[in-house]
């Protein structure tokens, strides 16, 4: 399956993630639902070493140096060349860089062997893309990871808040509306069926929603967080 999408939108949204880590710093820490997953999932601190996680649309880098931190191998890949370059500064300064190894590319078409990899996280990244870019993205997932493998990604949902005119853009993307928890951003809001619909390959899954509000309750941050297994 190829993208929908010409060059010059898929350049287009690459130069706006550029520009935004550019113009703002970038939260430095993970989720605690990635945290969680992570000891749920690889309990023996022991072995960690041995095991290879993906860090899917990494940006500046969070997730990929917690991986380090606990003691994982890692390989992290995000279009913004900018992205990129704060987490290799990162990850190197901190003594991580032999551990975590950062790519520049697109998730549509991941440079891995199938079968690598015993964890694929994807926070917030795979649901920045128009929908069948995500279906080719989590197609991309399935194949690179291990039978068995354990996949953990957020993507947000319906409710979280829109105010006032979010824009559009023409492969359905949200973006650049200017106040809110999503000011800045470009992403597509899914629907709890189009979550079951992306991870039907997947055995195990779990589609939790996980609801915060910001502001003493003036916005509202909906995601879905979902964990699966590709089956053995
Ligand atoms: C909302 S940010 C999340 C970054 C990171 N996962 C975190 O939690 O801090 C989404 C990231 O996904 C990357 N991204 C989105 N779509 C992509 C694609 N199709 N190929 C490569 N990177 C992509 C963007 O460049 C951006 O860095």
């Amino acid at each position: 399956m190829t993208s929908p999408f010409s060059a010059s939108v898929l350049e287009q949204r690459r130069a706006s993630w550029d520009e935004l880590f550019e113009s703002r710093e970038w939260g430095k820490y993970p989720p605690e639902e990635l945290i969680r997953f992570i000891a749920r999932s690889f309990p023996d601190s022991g072995q960690r070493k041995d095991k290879l996680i993906l860090d899917l649309g990494c940006g500046t880098g969070a997730c990929a140096w917690y991986l380090g931190r606990e003691g994982f191998t890692a390989h992290a890949i995000d279009g913004s060349e900018r992205a990129i370059e704060i987490a290799r500064a990162r990850l190197k300064h901190e003594g991580y860089q032999d551990q975590v190894t950062c790519h520049v590319g697109g998730m549509e078409n991941l440079p891995f062997a199938p079968n690598t990899f015993d964890a694929v996280i994807d926070i917030c990244a795979t649901g920045a893309n128009p929908w069948a870019d995500c279906l080719r993205i989590i197609e991309g997932v399935y194949r690179v990871l291990k039978p068995g493998g354990r996949y953990f990604g957020s993507f947000f949902a319906p409710g979280t808040s829109m105010p006032g005119a979010p824009f559009i853009s023409e492969c359905g993307l949200y973006g650049k509306h200017d106040r809110g928890p999503l000011a800045d951003a470009q992403t597509r809001l899914f629907s709890f069926k189009e979550m079951q619909d992306l991870f039907a390959a997947f055995t195990d899954f779990s589609i939790d929603r996980h609801l915060r509000t910001l502001n003493n309750q003036q916005y509202q941050v909906e995601l879905w967080n979902v964990s699966a297994r590709k089956p053995e």
